[in-house]
């Protein structure tokens, strides 16, 4: 079993990412870790405890950013990509677990240190927390096993903007600054990620068995869906970024990777950008291709 640090800012695409992480007997989830990106970082942290309860897993949640690495407050929430509250427009009683106290970047290095060369951390939203770790303990950096991304769009657009992806756009200061650590590093961008397609025919089964779990997955996934329909018309599916980064985690054949230097733009017009070039000394390993149909297949398998 690989030991996992996940780190999330849950939203849809996160929820799925850990039901298929928790349903992998590969993975061991020591811990989740929350961060700011697609709903502020308290929201992050009750929707991933909300998930855990959903799927009847005790798991520690430890919070972490509430701001960029430099200190700056996002403005914008998707709120027309994840609902409201970051979990689709169905009501969602609070959790009545609670977070731990330490906060997330403490905990990275106080896990790290404790198993060094072990932990695999799958980084699903804003690099922030470790980017804060690594600013604050920078001897773990040969200590991570390896950090699996969900981030960027190398050769190809952006989904924000025309150059960049969500999650590194929301803090491309941390990225940049993960990026160019040295960190054992794997990007799961949109390079990948569009090409895994969800589709709505899917998940109607989810809800057959009658549980509350398969209504909520379903309920939320279709919210998602509707927003890639507005976006691109007649699509009928979503991209199933996250829970991709999750598949890389168990099975790296899943992916074809080219191995690059990857720098972040941290300002301009093309803030967020992720740009790689084949460099002699490059080390991030930038997923290229994907087997979709393959890890689609696995995907629905594990995840309700
Ligand atoms: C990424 O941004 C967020 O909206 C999703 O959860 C995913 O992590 C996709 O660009
Ligand atoms: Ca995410």
């Amino acid at each position: 079993m690989k030991p996992i640090i996940f780190d999330v800012d849950t939203g849809i695409d996160d929820a799925l990412a850990m039901a298929y992480a928790l349903n992998s007997p590969e993975l061991e989830v020591l811990g989740f870790t929350t961060v700011f990106g697609n709903v502020p970082v308290v929201d992050a942290t009750r929707n991933t405890l909300a998930v855990l309860e959903k799927v009847e897993k005790r798991i520690p949640v430890y919070q972490g950013a509430a701001q960029t690495f430099m200190g700056r407050d996002k403005k914008n929430w998707p709120k027309h990509v994840h609902g409201e509250g970051g979990l689709g427009d169905s009501f969602i009683s609070d959790p009545i677990t609670e977070a731990e106290s330490q906060f997330a970047p403490d905990y990275i290095i106080e896990q790290v240190k404790k198993r060094p060369h072990e932990i695999t951390v799958i980084a699903v939203g804003p690099l922030t927390n470790l980017a804060l770790a690594i600013k604050k303990s920078p001897e773990i950096i040969p200590l991570v096993k390896e950090v699996i991304v969900m981030g960027g769009a190398v050769n190809v657009p952006g989904n924000v903007n025309e150059y960049s992806e969500a999650n590194i756009i929301s803090d491309p200061e941390a990225a940049e600054y993960v990026c160019s650590s040295g960190i054992h590093l794997t990007l799961v961008g949109l390079d990948v990620t569009m090409k895994t397609l969800l589709p709505k025919s899917k998940i109607e089964k989810w809800r057959t068995g009658g549980n509350e779990k398969g209504y909520f997955f379903a309920d939320m996934t279709e919210f998602y869906i509707g927003s890639y329909e507005k976006r691109c018309p007649g699509i009928a599916g979503c991209a199933l970024h996250d829970p991709l980064a999750v598949g890389v985690a168990i099975d790296s054949s899943f992916v074809k990777t080219e191995t690059m230097n990857v720098k972040v733009v941290t300002e301009g017009e093309e803030a967020g950008r992720t740009v790689g070039s084949h460099q002699e000394e490059a080390t991030t390993r930038v997923c290229t291709e994907v087997d979709a149909n393959r890890f689609l297949e696995h995907f629905l398998k594990r995840v309700i």
